[in-house]
């Protein structure tokens, strides 16, 4: 099946094409479209549904969207919505690098490392008919980065069961364990119920 996901993120498409080897997803870009949606809600759920509502007001058929980030209950959940602009502003973003960097001066005299991820996956088919799923993926936060895969704060991200970061798992480890994993395969279940019974009828 095709699905059209709400994104920009090359990462995050990457992650889904590996979670999703049976359908094809597709990017606004790939339909012509200029998407860009500003995320002004103060809930992940909230910023994800807003995404999909607003692509599919543009393209009318069904749409996939997420919202994701990292909390640290000892920064009072930050950088949570605002993961992607953290240390930043509205016209400046940092890289990955600059914000782990960010992260870890942040934290610097924080004893409680434990943080967790969040995934809040939308899957729209009209304004009537949605599901939501919201997953999370917990560890804690280490003092300087280890790993070169994943993106973001992976390589900051450590999963103590595993003794490794993020960024030192493979796509499939990731993906496997992950926020974003773990609510796409809920929500692709549910996309392939659909399927299953619209060819039945
Ligand atoms: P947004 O959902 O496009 O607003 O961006 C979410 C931001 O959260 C990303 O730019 C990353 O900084 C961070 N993030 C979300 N998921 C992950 C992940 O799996 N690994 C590392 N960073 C992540």
């Amino acid at each position: 099946m095709d699905i059209l996901f709400a994104s920009t993120n090359i990462n995050k498409v990457k992650e889904l094409n590996k979670l999703l080897p049976n359908h094809k997803i597709l990017i606004p870009k790939d339909m012509g479209l200029d998407f860009d949606h500003e995320e002004i809600a103060l809930t992940f759920y909230e910023n994800a549904f807003g995404k999909a509502n607003a692509l599919f007001d543009i393209v009318k058929m069904p749409v996939l969207a997420e919202d994701s980030g990292l909390c640290v209950p000892a920064l009072g959940g930050e950088p949570g919505i605002h993961s992607a602009y953290y240390g930043g502003n509205g016209k400046i973003r940092l890289s990955d690098k600059e914000k782990n960097l960010y992260l870890l001066d942040k934290m610097k005299n924080v004893s409680d490392r434990k943080a967790y991820y969040v995934c809040s996956m939308v899957f729209l088919i009209n304004l009537d008919r949605f599901f939501i799923c919201q997953e999370t993926l917990e560890g804690e936060i280490i003092y300087e980065e280890r790993g070169v895969s994943g993106f973001g704060y992976d390589p900051l991200f450590f999963i103590p069961e595993l003794g490794k970061t993020a960024a030192e798992l493979s796509a499939e480890e990731k993906n496997e364990i992950s926020h974003r994993g773990k609510a796409g395969r809920a929500i692709v279940s549910l996309i392939e119920r659909i399927s299953e019974n619209r060819a039945k009828a």
